[in-house]
C-alpha cells in the first residue's frame, strides 16, 4: 500500500500526506458509528499528477501522468434493500455531507445537490453490471479543486467500490472510460482520458506515458533517489475552468477540421504556417501551436526520463508552462508567480502548471537537497498562502478489503 511522502533521510517542510491506513480508519469508524456495524468492502484510488502534455488528452495526443499518494477510500456493505446511502468525512465538500437515492434499475439517477454526490450517482449510473443497495462512507486526501483529480480519485474510488461489492469486473479501459463518462454526464464536464486512466491503471514507482489515441500506456520509471517531485497548491481556483474547458477543446477540434486532421494529433508545427495563411483566427492558430508542440515535448520527455536525462526533462517542463500561459491561455498570476519562485531556486531543473489551470497545482521537478529552499523562497514570494507535498508515484485503484 502506497503511503507518506517523505522518508527519514529526505526530511523536508512539505506537508505530511496521511497515511492510506490512518483514512481507512477514518471511513471505517465514520461507518461503524452511522451504520452500527463493519463495512465488508474497503478500496482506494489516487489523485494525480500530470508531469508534462497538457490539454493533449482531448486531442488524441500524449499525457505523462503519475498516480498520487493523496487517495479517496471509500468503505461499505450491501443493506439489502433498494436504496444507497452514502456519507462523507471530507469537510471540503459542499453540504449536506450525507445523501441516499435509489439504485438505477428502480429509478434513473439525475445530477442534483450536493455537488461531491453527482460523482458517486454518475458512476452508479454507469456501473457495468448490476448495483444493489448499499451503505457506504468516503474520506479522502486529495486537494478539491487544486488540479490533482479529486474528481477521476472519487469516481474510479466508486467504482472500484461497486466492484468489489459485487464481484463484477469491468476491464481496466472500460472502467476508465464508464467514470469519464460519468463526469461529463453527471457534472457536465467535457474532460479526457488522462485523469480516470491514470487513477485506474497507475503502477508504484513509475509514471505512465499514455497514447490518448490508442490508449496504450507505456510505464517510464522515475526513481533517481537524488530527484524528488514537489507539487505546490496555489490554493486558488477561479471559476473560468467551467466555461474555459469547453471553449478550448472546441477551438482545437476547429483548427483539425480547418486543416483536414481526425484531431491535431495528426498536425505538424509547419501546419500553424497554413492555419495563418487561411486567416484563421488568432487564438485558434495559437491553442493549435500550444497542442501540437505540447504532443511533441510529451514524447520528447518521456524519452528524457528513460535515459535519466532530467536537463531536458525539465526545460521541456518550462517550455510546457509558458505554452500553456501564452499560447493556450490557461495559467493565471498564482500559478505564474508559484513557477517564477521555483525556477528562481538552484537545483530546480523544470516547473510548471499541472492540470487544467485557472489555479491548482504546480509541479517541480527538483534536485532533493534544493527542496528546503524552494519551499522557502514560495513562503516569500508568493503573493497567497501555498501548500507543498513532495510525492512519490503511486499505485492505481487498490482492493483492500472484498471481493
Ligand atoms: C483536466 C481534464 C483532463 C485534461 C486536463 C488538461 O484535468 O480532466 O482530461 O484535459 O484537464 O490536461
Amino acid at each position: 500500500m502506497s503511503c507518506c511522502c517523505s522518508t527519514d533521510e529526505s526530511r523536508t517542510m512539505a506537508s505530511d500526506i496521511p497515511k492510506v491506513e490512518s483514512l481507512i480508519n477514518e471511513a471505517e469508524k465514520a461507518f461503524t458509528e452511522k451504520f452500527k456495524s463493519k463495512p465488508d468492502v474497503v478500496v482506494f484510488a489516487p489523485g494525480r499528477v500530470n508531469l508534462i502534455g497538457e490539454h493533449t488528452d482531448y486531442n488524441d495526443g500524449f499525457v505523462l501522468p503519475m498516480a498520487l499518494p493523496l487517495v479517496t477510500v471509500v468503505v461499505g456493505s450491501k443493506n439489502n434493500t433498494d436504496t444507497c446511502h452514502v456519507l462523507t468525512t471530507n469537510q471540503q465538500c459542499d453540504a449536506p455531507k450525507e445523501t441516499d437515492f435509489l439504485i438505477p434499475s428502480k429509478q434513473s439517477l439525475q445530477p442534483g445537490s450536493p455537488k461531491w454526490a453527482n460523482y458517486v450517482k454518475g458512476v452508479v449510473q454507469n456501473f457495468k453490471g448490476a448495483v444493489p443497495g448499499f451503505n457506504a462512507v468516503i474520506s479522502s486526501s486529495v486537494p478539491l479543486g487544486g488540479g490533482v483529480s479529486s474528481s477521476a480519485a472519487l469516481e474510479v474510488g466508486v467504482y472500484t467500490f461497486l466492484e468489489a461489492l459485487t464481484g463484477e469486473k469491468t476491464n481496466l479501459q472500460d472502467k476508465a472510460l464508464a467514470c469519464q463518462k460519468a463526469e461529463h454526464t453527471f457534472s457536465n464536464m467535457p474532460c479526457g482520458i488522462m485523469d480516470q486512466f491514470i487513477s485506474v491503471m497507475a503502477k508504484e514507482g513509475s509514471a505512465l506515458l499514455i497514447d490518448c489515441r490508442s490508449m496504450e500506456a507505456t510505464i517510464v520509471p522515475i526513481n533517481d533517489p537524488k530527484i524528488v517531485i514537489l507539487i505546490t497548491n496555489s490554493n486558488v481556483r477561479h471559476e473560468l475552468t467551467g466555461s474555459e474547458y469547453p471553449t478550448r477543446r472546441k477551438q482545437c477540434e476547429e483548427a483539425a477540421k480547418l486543416l483536414g486532421k481526425k484531431s491535431l494529433r495528426d498536425a505538424k508545427l509547419s501546419d500553424i504556417e497554413v492555419l495563418q495563411q487561411k486567416k484563421v483566427d488568432e487564438d485558434i492558430v495559437r491553442r493549435a501551436r500550444h497542442v501540437i508542440g505540447e504532443i511533441n515535448r510529451t514524447e520528447q520527455a518521456a524519452e528524457a526520463l528513460k535515459s535519466k536525462d532530467f536537463t531536458l526533462f525539465g526545460k521541456l517542463m518550462l517550455e510546457s508552462h509558458e505554452s500553456l500561459r501564452s499560447d493556450y491561455e490557461v495559467s493565471c498570476a498564482e500559478l505564474d508567480q508559484l513557477v517564477k519562485a521555483a525556477t528562481e531556486v538552484k537545483g530546480v531543473l523544470g516547473s510548471r502548471m499541472t492540470g487544467g489551470g485557472f489555479g491548482g497545482c504546480t509541479v517541480t521537478l527538483v534536485y532533493k537537497d534544493a527542496v528546503n529552499e524552494v519551499i522557502n523562497n514560495t513562503k516569500k514570494k508568493y503573493k497567497g498562502k501555498a501548500t507543498f507535498y513532495v510525492v512519490t508515484p503511486s499505485a492505481g485503484a487498490t482492493v483492500v478489503r472484498g471481493k
